[in-house]
C-alpha cells in the first residue's frame, strides 16, 4: 500500500477546516489512490466540537482516510507531518490594534513553527492561512529554521482566484482562459493584483479589456475588499472559498506549473523586485513538484511599482511589530 500523506491542520474545528477536511479526505489533494492520515489540531475549549468534525469524517467512510488523530499538543499534531496547513488563529476583534493582533498571533505561530522544525518529516511543507498569514508565515519560519525557508508559503491563492473571475467575467470569457495572475505583497487590502501581465487566452488583459478606468479603479478594489464584502454580505468571513484556495495552493506547489502559467503564493524574498530579503512576500512564482522559483523579469509600470512599494511597505511595518519574536 502507499505510504499515505500525513497532513496536520490547525483550527480543525474553525469554519475553513470544516470546509477543507472533507475534500482532504476525499482525495480531491493529494490525489484518489493516495491515502491520506489527518492530524486535527486544535485549542482545548474546540476539542468538543472537534470531536463532532471526526463523527462526520468517520460517517463519509472515506476510503482514502487511512487515520484521523485529533490533539491540542503540538508535537504529537506536527509528529511526522509531510504538510502543515497553519489556519488556526485569533481574528481581529472591535477595538483590537493591529499590533495587538501580531501579538497574539505570534504566541500561537511561535511554538507552531519550533514544533515543527522538531517534530516533522524531513519534506515537511507549511502553509500558513490564519491571518495576518505573511507575518504569522514569518514568525513560524524565524522560529522552524531547521526546516528550509523555501518550504514556508503563505496563502495568496484566494486573491488570485478572486481577480480572475473578475477578469472573466469583464472579458465575457471563462475563467480557464486566465492565465499569468499575479497577486504581489501583503494578503491585506495593499495587495497588488497584477492585470498588466495577466493574460486572457493568451494575450495581456489590457489588449483585451480596454475599459482601464474599470482595470485601475474596479477590479483592483474589489479584490483587495473582497473579504470585506463577503462579511458584510454573508455575516461570517469568507470560509469554502478559502478552503478551495487551500486545495489551490497545495496543488499548486505539489506539481508542475503548465507552461505558460505561475502561481501566486507567499514566499521568502531573495531580494526580487527590491523586496528585502526575508520578508514573506506574495510573488508569482513556477514550481516544478518539489521545488520552485519566484518569476524574474517582469517589468513593472510606475503605477504598478508604486502599488507593490505600498504593500511592501505595509509588510516591512508588520515585521517591525514582531521582531522581538523573530529568532
Ligand atoms: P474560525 O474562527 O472559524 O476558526 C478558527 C479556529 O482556530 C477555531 O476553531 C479556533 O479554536 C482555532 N484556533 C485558535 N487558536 C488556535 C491555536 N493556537 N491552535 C490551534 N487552533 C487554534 O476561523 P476561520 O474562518 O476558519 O478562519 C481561520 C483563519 O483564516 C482566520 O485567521 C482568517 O482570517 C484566515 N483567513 C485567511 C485567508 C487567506 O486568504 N489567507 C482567507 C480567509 C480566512
Amino acid at each position: 500500500m502507499t505510504t499515505p500523506v500525513k497532513v496536520a491542520v490547525t483550527g480543525a474545528a474553525g469554519q475553513i477546516s470544516y470546509s477543507l477536511l472533507f475534500r482532504l479526505a476525499a482525495g480531491d489533494v493529494f490525489g484518489a489512490d493516495v491515502p491520506v492520515e489527518l492530524r486535527l489540531i486544535e485549542i482545548d475549549p474546540a476539542m468538543r466540537a472537534l470531536e463532532g468534525v471526526v463523527m462526520e469524517l468517520d460517517d463519509c467512510a472515506f476510503p482514502n482516510l487511512v487515520n484521523v488523530v485529533t490533539t491540542s499538543d503540538l508535537k504529537v499534531g506536527f509528529d511526522g507531518v509531510n504538510w502543515a496547513l497553519l489556519i488556526g488563529s485569533v481574528p481581529r476583534k472591535q477595538g483590537m490594534e493591529r499590533r495587538d493582533l501580531l501579538g497574539i498571533n505570534g504566541g500561537i505561530f511561535k511554538p507552531q513553527g519550533e514544533a515543527i522544525a522538531s517534530a516533522a518529516a524531513n519534506d515537511v511543507r507549511v502553509l500558513v492561512v490564519g491571518n495576518p498569514c505573511n507575518t504569522n508565515c514569518l514568525i513560524a519560519r524565524e522560529n522552524g529554521k531547521d526546516v528550509p525557508a523555501d518550504r514556508w508559503f503563505s496563502m495568496m491563492r484566494l486573491d488570485q482566484n478572486r481577480a480572475m473571475t473578475q477578469l472573466a467575467r469583464k472579458a465575457n470569457r471563462p475563467v480557464t482562459s486566465v492565465t499569468k495572475m499575479a497577486i504581489w505583497g501583503n494578503h491585506s487590502a495593499t495587495q497588488f493584483p497584477d492585470f498588466y501581465h495577466a493574460e486572457i487566452d493568451g494575450v495581456e488583459v489590457p489588449k483585451v479589456i480596454d475599459d482601464h478606468d474599470w482595470l485601475n479603479g474596479e477590479f483592483i478594489t474589489t479584490v483587495q475588499k473582497r473579504g470585506a464584502a463577503i462579511i458584510e454580505a454573508r455575516g461570517a468571513s469568507s470560509a469554502a472559498s478559502a478552503a478551495n484556495a487551500v486545495i489551490d495552493t497545495v496543488r499548486s506547489i505539489a506539481t508542475p506549473t503548465p507552461a505558460g502559467d505561475w502561481t501566486s503564493v507567499g514566499v521568502v524574498s531573495r531580494g526580487e523586485y527590491g523586496v528585502p530579503e526575508g520578508l514573506q512576500f506574495g510573488f508569482p512564482i513556477r514550481s516544478t513538484g518539489s521545488s520552485w522559483e519566484v518569476v524574474t523579469g517582469l517589468v513593472h509600470t510606475q503605477a504598478a511599482q508604486s502599488a507593490i512599494d505600498t504593500t511592501r511597505d505595509e509588510l516591512l511595518g508588520e515585521q517591525s511589530e514582531v521582531t522581538e519574536l523573530l529568532s
